[in-house]
């Protein structure tokens, strides 16, 4: 119902909703988020909310996974904007954990995938997925949820968070949700309120870059060096975008691929002035999915 949600700040009170479900044989769904919600989350909360008999979502701006020159301090926040959201989207738990109880000054312990964080972003970050993974876990551990939600334009982090609760016997199914776009095509994220009205104009050549990688899969190009050219010379037509980087890889592997004929994920990052932005685009037979 609409209008019945609950706020929840303490580790503790979480825990005893959490339980509670499960003694009632309830399903919950989770959606974790950093906040600033717009509508790619919403997206989340609602396939959540018609997979579950309950929904959680938290907001929780996680220190350890940025870096020591990245956007912590300014990171887009709107506590009053997002509980509206919610609260209109039907859910039943925001969860907002204070960042003192959830790392405890002696905090020591953390979650680091050997193989799958080493690729991609983790090579300009190198700590991030380990602080991914290890916020996403204690949420796990606090929320008990049967599924939780994850959008794909954050394709390493999905990756990296399946193959941790794999790799960890975790009791939660993990579901990758669709990108969702601007009408241009710009992934939806938090991030692009950094941008100018210029440099929005300019963010664009993300989705191009995929656009055209995916004409060159239709078109049967084996060469991952005929896409990677392609999608970069489109990338720096605009003057305030460099890459970080633009990738051909195998989909689970996340490692580049040396010939295309099989599926294939094209994946960057790039810096539009001082924003870093991320998208990814599925290039699979028989034709790509809308991502
Ligand atoms: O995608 C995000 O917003 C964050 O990385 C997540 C999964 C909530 C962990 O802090």
């Amino acid at each position: 119902m609409v209008g019945s949600m609950d706020t929840i700040t303490s580790v503790r009170e979480m825990i005893e909703w959490s339980r509670f479900q499960i003694s009632c044989r309830k399903d919950t769904g989770f959606v974790p988020t950093m906040g600033y919600l717009h509508d790619g989350h919403l997206s989340l909360v609602n396939r959540a909310r018609s997979e579950n008999d309950s929904v959680v979502v938290s907001v929780f701006v996680n220190p350890t996974q940025f870096g020591p020159n990245e956007d912590l301090s300014v990171y887009p926040r709107d506590p009053d904007g997002d509980s509206a959201k919610l609260e209109a989207a039907g859910i039943d738990v925001l969860f907002v954990p204070e960042a003192g109880e959830l790392y405890s000054p002696s905090h020591e312990t953390f979650v680091e995938l050997e193989r799958l964080s080493r690729h991609l972003c983790g090579k300009s970050r190198p700590l991030h997925f380990r602080g991914v993974a290890t916020i996403v876990l204690k949420l796990f551990n606090i929320v008990l949820p049967t599924n939780a939600y994850f959008g794909s334009k954050d394709y390493q982090q999905l990756q990296v968070i399946k193959n941790m609760v794999r790799d960890l016997n975790v009791n939660t199914m993990v579901i990758g949700c669709p990108t969702i776009r601007e009408h241009d095509g710009l992934a939806m994220s938090s991030r692009n309120s950094y941008l100018s009205p210029d440099q929005r104009k300019q963010a664009i050549c993300l989705y191009d870059a995929l656009m055209i990688a995916r004409r060159l899969f239709a078109a049967r190009e084996p060469d991952p060096n005929a896409y990677l050219q392609a999608m970069k010379s489109r990338v720096l037509s605009e003057p305030d975008a460099l890459p970080d980087y633009i990738s051909l890889v195998h989909p689970e592997t996340l490692e580049n691929l040396t010939t295309v004929n099989y599926n294939a994920l094209a994946v960057m990052a790039v810096r539009i002035g001082k924003t870093r932005l991320i998208d990814n685009m599925l290039l699979a037979e028989p034709a790509s999915r809308n991502q």
